[in-house]
């Protein structure tokens, strides 16, 4: 049923189209799953993304994105948001690993925490963030529940550049998802996680193409 629902996708791009010269460096923000980290990986194992990923963070100390990590033989290091004061002071610890780690790229994958000017001005037009709807709609936290609330008939996911305002900055790639009359939020939120999957590492590159 998963593969067989349609879905759009745009640009309608290739990683063909969207060969790198020079790898990127990526440094991952995640603070569950990681299934989008897995999926970014993968995609750099199979030669279909020029990247590497130096470093993940994490900031919950139950994060199953340190597992995936090790599965690839990824370092990965917690940063405890809990342990900062203020949110400029957990982005100062992420800015001064990625820079020690070389990062030239700054991915949010699954990350649930808000960014300050720290971080943003630190990798200007370097910062990628993933969000579970089609944005400008059903922006901030529970965007599925949202959707669903809604009663649209379509949603989606979109990779976009980050900017101060949550969930706001140049849009880079979107999947349609359609909602199916017995989706419940798993349900569907499996079905936009398969889309999240395939546009990541396409819409990296594409970053990386329009924002050298
Ligand atoms: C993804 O569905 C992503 O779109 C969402 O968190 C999930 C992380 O899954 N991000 C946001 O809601 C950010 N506002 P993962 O840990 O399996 O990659």
């Amino acid at each position: 049923m998963e593969n067989s629902t349609p879905s759009f996708i745009s640009p309608q791009i290739s990683s063909e189209d969207l060969k790198l010269e020079t790898p990127l460096k990526l440094g991952v923000l995640a603070s569950g799953s990681g299934t989008n980290f897995e999926a970014i990986a993968k995609a750099i194992h199979q030669e279909k993304l020029n990247a590497t990923i130096p470093l993940v963070i994490y900031n919950n100390p139950q994060a199953k994105v340190k597992e995936k990590a090790a599965a690839f033989k990824i370092e990965s290091k917690l940063l405890n948001h809990r342990q900062f004061k203020r949110r400029e002071d957990l982005d100062q610890a992420i800015v001064d690993l990625f820079k020690s780690y070389q990062v030239d790229w700054v991915i949010m994958a699954g990350w649930m925490r808000i960014v300050t000017p720290i971080l943003l001005e630190a990798f200007p037009n370097h910062v990628i963030n993933i969000h579970p709807s089609l944005l400008p709609s059903f922006k901030g936290i529970k965007a599925i529940e949202q959707a669903l609330e809604a009663g649209v008939k379509i949603t989606g996911c979109t990779v976009h550049l980050a900017s101060l305002e949550v969930d706001s900055g140049p849009i880079l790639l979107q999947a349609a998802v359609p909602i199916l009359a017995n989706d419940t939020l798993e349900t569907l939120h499996a079905r936009i996680q398969i889309q999240e999957h395939k546009i990541f590492p396409l819409a990296i590159a594409l970053a990386a193409k329009l924002y050298p």
